[in-house]
């Protein structure tokens, strides 16, 4: 029975490093929206002695996601899944990235809870801009409704998303859906611990990745304030992933893992950009 991990957004960035690292013992599947790109990556790990296939899917489509676990299942245990997959203020609409982001991690962990069996781990990747975002603006009331009607949460969140003025809605919406990945991968844990999985999300900080570059200018400015003082590289955000889908984290789960090179904990004001 082949060992299988499935990485969503495995075309590129955080994703595709992980695909090299997870691919040393694990047969890969790399999902995304576009073929070319899933190509190029799947190429690219062949050459590199990996076990990889693409299977294009936008997690933002529940059925797209089903299809994908069912498939993942089909080729054997599916020991780990890598969800990677998220778009930034400079790649979309407010509504666009609560739709990826936060519709799509329930997307991802409704389908795969279905198929992974004991002993597999599940990685949500949200970011250090969940801890930026001022907490005053979360509505942590409303996440509830994900779990029971997620076309309603959608519906009241991005009410809520509209209130603020049209040139941050990207930016307040990026910050909300990645608290969300947070608390919904929280409250997944226990439900997932029944079964023997474990749950954790992953907030990285700033990344050298094509998602990093177009955020560059704007995360730039906060370099100064890390206690490691450059942007992070894919290899040390897949290192993390791979140590929490392994066995010597066997006792981690409901809780989210910080990657940002200090920054959160010098106390800086993203507001003012200054501590
Ligand atoms: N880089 C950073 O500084 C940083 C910081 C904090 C958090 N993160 C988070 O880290 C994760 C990985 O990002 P990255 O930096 O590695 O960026 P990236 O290279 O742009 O990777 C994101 C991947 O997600 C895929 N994707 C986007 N929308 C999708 C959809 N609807 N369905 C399926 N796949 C989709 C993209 O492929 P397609 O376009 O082909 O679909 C792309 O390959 C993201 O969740 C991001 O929010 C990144």
């Amino acid at each position: 029975m082949k060992k299988i991990c499935v990485i969503t957004g495995g075309g590129s960035g955080m994703g595709l490093a992980t695909a090299r690292l997870m691919g040393k013992d694990h047969y890969i599947i790399i999902c995304g929206r576009s073929v070319k790109k899933l190509e190029n990556a799947v190429r690219e790990l062949q050459e590199e002695g990996i076990e990889a296939e693409a299977f294009p899917c936008d997690v933002s489509d529940h059925i797209s996601v089903e299809r994908l676990a069912d498939y993942a299942k089909g080729k054997g245990n599916v020991a780990a899944v890598v969800h990677a997959a998220g778009m930034s203020p400079h790649m979309g609409n407010a509504e666009q990235i609560m739709e990826v982001n936060a519709l799509g991690t329930i997307h991802v962990n409704n389908a795969f809870y279905r198929v992974m069996e004991e002993g597999s781990c599940m990685i949500d990747v949200s970011s250090m801009s969940a801890y930026l975002t001022p907490k005053l603006i979360m509505p942590k009331s409303l996440y509830k409704y994900s779990v029971s009607d997620p076309e309603l949460f959608m519906k009241k969140i991005m009410k809520r998303v509209g209130l603020f003025p049209k040139k941050v809605r990207a930016g307040v919406s990026y910050g909300i859906s990645k608290h969300f990945v947070i608390w919904f991968a929280k409250q997944d844990a226990a439900r997932f611990g029944e079964k023997g999985v474990r749950i954790i999300s992953v907030s990285p900080g700033n990344f050298e990745t094509p998602m990093g570059e177009l955020e560059k200018e704007e995360a730039d400015a906060y370099t100064k304030y890390c206690a490691i003082k450059r942007f992070g590289h894919v290899d040390e955000i897949a290192g993390l992933f791979a140590y929490c889908a392994g066995p010597g984290a066997g006792y981690l789960t409901g809780i989210d893992i910080l990657c940002d090179g200090g920054l959160v904990a010098s106390g800086i004001n993203p507001l003012k950009k200054q501590r």
